[in-house]
């Protein structure tokens, strides 16, 4: 039941208000001035208010204020007598919501009272909308978050590099994939960086080009093509690049480039060419050896006998002497040919890789030419065992020592250092020698590739050809790292479990 208060001083007036709004169906309350009516009204909160204007005491503009403050929504319909009007008309502008005169009739109190029922009715109803409003307002907005949050995650989290520009070429974007590529933060980056930094010199512009250009893609599209990039330390990365042009509203806008990193790619293409490079030569120069061999052999005795026989003949024998040594020189290099060409017999067995790489040194060290050498020696003592040939390791290892010691001069430091993750075995090779460039490092694995003076038979560059080929054969891997002026690092490694050489045991 809606209810209403009455506030008027006029007791007859209450009275037969509260008869006719009680008949209407209303709950009447009612007091006799504004303190007393205000006091009801807090207690009770009825919806509905008819208000004396002029009560003594306090006023009904005053009372009406009170009321309006404390609930703006309560509907006060103000009840005036002759005179009243300029009170009235400011009661109005308080929002009151209707004024009764004095004397009241029946009808038009009802029909006075409907209309307060009814823009009750319609303010609840604006009420419900607005709250409703507010609600999807905020799903929206929850809902739209929620895209963008997706969406940025989406690209932070991308495998591939993802770099937007605005037009112009400023970093907009720079995902993490890209903070790893590059060598930058993010802060480093966004809003600082033109994009023509992260090019070769006139890439970017060529680049842009293309975007422009129908020919690579259509027109604002640059489809995948082999790349590169420059990192922060100023190394160029062999990416795989796309790139795309972003319009607003038809104007270019800004483009977004994507890139893969081709690094890892470009050194498994450059291992399989090597080893392929390998085995045909490797082939061809065993059959070479083979033939070279016999003769060989033949002059090399022949030669010495006559050097028995003419031990006397002072002159014959040093050109024999020389006969003997330069046919011997050649017998080494045919040596190494067949080793290259792995025709010695492989004998694996489990081996502690220290144990080899000592047995190495113990070799190594007595030479003179390591005297100058200050040997460091870390090994780690949990590696495991590793299933290989020992004497070929030791092979390997004297090729690398050896070349640590030539790049060394006769001075310097070489760290050997033997570590193990779950699936390797490695041994870490490091001098402070001379270090090499990068044109050299790319050839050093090339059978005949020396910067030695072979014809002083200082080198013939099969070492690490021999090496790589051996360690290869054991299911592993040589690595290098090196800077000129600062030194070399050559890595081998080996699988703690190497693949099975008879293939998989089935149980039956
Ligand atoms: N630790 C190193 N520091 C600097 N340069 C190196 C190092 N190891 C190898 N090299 C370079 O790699 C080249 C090839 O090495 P490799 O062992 O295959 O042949 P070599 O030492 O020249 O001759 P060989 O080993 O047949 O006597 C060397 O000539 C040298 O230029
Ligand atoms: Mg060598």
């Amino acid at each position: 039941m809606t209810k209403i208060l009455i506030i008027d001083d006029e007791e007859s007036i209450r009275t037969m208000m509260r008869m006719t709004l009680e008949l209407d169906g209303y709950e009447v309350l009612d007091a006799e001035d504004g303190p007393t009516g205000l006091a009801v009204f807090k207690e009770h909160a009825p919806k509905i208010v008819l208000l004396d204007v002029r009560m003594p005491g306090m006023s009904g503009l005053e009372v009406l204020s009170r009321i309006k403050a404390a609930d703006p929504d309560t509907e006060v319909l103000i009840i005036t007598g002759h005179g009243d009007m300029d009170m009235a008309i400011e009661c109005m502008r308080k929002e009151a919501s209707n004024f009764l005169t004095k004397p009241i009739s029946d009808e038009l109190l009802s029909v006075a009272l409907k209309q307060a029922m009814e823009k009750l009715a319609l303010k609840k109803k604006i009420r419900e909308y607005t709250e409703n409003l507010e609600t999807l307002v905020r799903e929206a907005n929850v809902e739209l978050e929620k895209a963008y949050q997706f969406r940025a995650n989406l690209i932070e989290n991308s495998p591939d590099a993802i770099v937007s520009v605005r037009k112009g070429g400023e970093i907009v974007i720079f995902n993490s994939a890209a903070e790893k590529l590059l060598g930058y933060n993010k802060s480093e980056v966004i809003g600082k960086m033109n994009i023509v930094k992260l090019y070769p010199p006139g890439e970017a512009k060529r680049v842009m080009k293309d975007l422009r250009s129908t020919e690579c893609g259509g027109l604002g599209i640059l489809k995948k093509r082999e790349g590169v990039v420059v990192h922060k330390d100023g190394h160029e990365i062999p990416v795989y690049l796309s790139a795309a042009i972003l319009y607003d509203q038809g104007q270019e806008a800004g483009s977004v480039g994507i890139f893969t990193d081709l690094t890892e790619r470009k050194q498994l293409e450059k291992q399989l060419l090597r080893s392929e490079k390998l085995s045909s030569l490797g082939r061809l120069s065993a059959g070479i050896a083979h033939e070279i061999n016999q003769p060989l052999t033949g002059v090399l005795t022949f030669a010495s006998l006559l050097r028995k026989k003419f031990v006397k003949d002072e002159s014959t024998r040093k050109d024999l002497d020389i006969i003997v040594r330069e046919t011997t020189r050649i017998r080494g290099i045919v040596q190494g040919i067949l080793e290259f060409a792995r025709e010695t017999p492989v004998r694996k067995q489990p081996i502690a890789i220290q144990d080899v790489v000592e047995q190495t040194l113990n070799i190594v060290v007595r030479q003179e030419r390591f005297f100058g050498i200050n040997l460091v020696k870390d090994y780690d003592q949990s590696v495991p065992e590793v299933v290989a040939d020992p004497s070929l390791m030791e092979q390997v290892f004297m090729n690398i020592v050896l070349n640590a010691v030539d790049a060394m001069h006769g001075s310097g430091t070489l760290t050997i250092r033997t570590r193990h993750d779950s699936d390797w075995v490695m041994v870490d090779f490091q001098d402070s020698g001379e270090g090499m460039p990068e044109s050299v490092v790319d050839k050093i694995f090339d059978p005949f590739f020396t910067t030695k003076d072979s014809s002083e038979g200082l080198g013939m560059g099969l070492g690490l050809a021999v090496s790589y080929g051996i360690v290869k054969n054991h299911n592993g891997d040589i690595e290098v790292d090196s800077q000129v002026g600062r030194g070399t690092t050559f890595t081998v490694r080996l699988p703690v479990n190497p693949p099975s050489e008879t293939g998989p045991v089935c149980e039956v």
